[in-house]
């Protein structure tokens, strides 16, 4: 059995790739230190897989520790390294915590994988990368803008510490920029854990119809485009789930053609604000209440990717509507009820 850690694996995307690793067979080995979100996450994986993956709680940024429990796993086929800190605003306000934490641990990690070549290795980047790119769809050549923010920031670094030490190392590596995760396992037993009140879009809406927050404020009517609010690549989270694991079979099989290869994990289709409410409303059968609001500084007019190297090379697309990914969120939502998350 091909064991496989999977760090920040009971986060929201590590959660669902672990149940996929787990389906197919791999051993999953989890290392999160649940600053983001619960040990109960754990049963939700085993409840869907009918394996229990083993879990460390260790702090990947703390040299001693992470270089401890990596010394007890050197047999590891792959690393697949979701653990990072995740919010744009509070990066602002805590920079040294976020390349601390998130540098740091990607250098850990990579320090194993180094001393063990044959450790596939995955990197979670961000289509943040992009910024607000000069074409769209956008290809995975497109330039790399300035960051936005210490979290985007980190994953522009984290790809050219990725590419030096790979190129230093002779090890292979695959990094992943995400658009716009969204959705929750259909069995609702995992789904995301926003931290207080949420910031990202899609658990602003559940919340909001489940009458935990007042009406959504759609950032911005007036940006140039078909009805004025921003458009972005809602990805199902289980689409973004198996890419992973496409992701790691290439890099096992040897396939890849470079020491580093960048994927864009996106649909190919740009939703707006409006057209994810719409859906919502179809999936659901519920009225969301909503204002419209000034822009949200930082944010971009369109960004939705172009999947044909993903498809090309790693044989993997999306295939969950945006729909489907909205009624996935809001029964997650209604199996969490009136708790509000982490
Ligand atoms: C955000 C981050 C991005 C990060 C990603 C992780 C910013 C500027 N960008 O992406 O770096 O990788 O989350 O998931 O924070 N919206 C509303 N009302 C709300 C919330 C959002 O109208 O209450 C709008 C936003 O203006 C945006 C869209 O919904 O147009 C999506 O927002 P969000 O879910 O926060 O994702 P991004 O901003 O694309």
């Amino acid at each position: 059995m091909k064991k496989v850690l999977v760090t920040g694996g009971l986060g929201f995307i590590g959660s669902h790739t672990a149940v996929e690793l787990l389906g197919r067979g791999y051993e999953a080995v989890i290392a999160d230190n649940l600053s983001n979100t619960r040990a109960a996450v754990l049963d939700g994986i085993e409840a869907i897989a009918g394996v229990r993956p083993s879990w460390v709680d260790v702090d990947l940024a703390d040299p001693t520790a992470c270089r401890a429990f990596l010394a007890r796993h050197g047999d590891l086929a792959g690393i697949i390294h979701f653990a990072a800190h995740k919010a744009v605003g509070e990066s602002v306000q805590k920079p040294l915590q976020y390349y601390l934490n998130n540098l740091g641990s990607l250098a850990l990690l990579l320090e194993h994988v180094a001393a063990h070549p044959a450790c596939g290795f995955i990197f979670s980047s961000s289509c943040t990368v992009y910024g607000q790119a000069d074409e769209l769809p956008i290809r995975e050549d497109a330039p790399i803008k300035p960051a936005e923010s210490p979290y985007g920031n980190t994953k522009q670094v984290g790809e050219e510490v990725l590419r030096d030490a790979a190129r230093a190392h002779d090890f292979k590596a695959i990094a992943l920029r995400y658009f716009n995760p969204i959705g929750a396992h259909p069995s609702a037993r995992i789904g995301e854990l926003p931290l207080g009140v949420p910031q990202n879009l899609v658990p602003f809406i559940t919340q909001s119809a489940a009458g935990l927050r007042g009406p959504l404020k759609v950032f911005g009517n007036d940006y140039p485009t078909r009805d004025g609010t921003c458009v972005r690549d809602y990805i199902h989270v289980v689409d973004v789930a198996l890419a992973h694991i496409y992701a790691l079979e290439r890099l096992l099989d040897g396939a890849t053609a470079a020491p580093v290869e960048v994927f864009n994990l996106g649909t190919g289709t740009g939703s707006t604000v409006l057209e994810v409410i719409a859906a919502f409303e179809r999936a659901t059968g519920k009225r969301l209440a909503y204002d419209f609001a000034p822009r949200r500084p930082g944010d971009v007019i369109a960004a939705y990717a172009d999947t044909a190297k993903a498809s090309r090379e790693l044989g993997w697309k999306a295939e969950r509507s945006l729909e489907q990914s909205m009624g996935d969120a809001w029964r997650w939502q209604e199996a969490l009820g009136a708790d509000e998350g982490v």
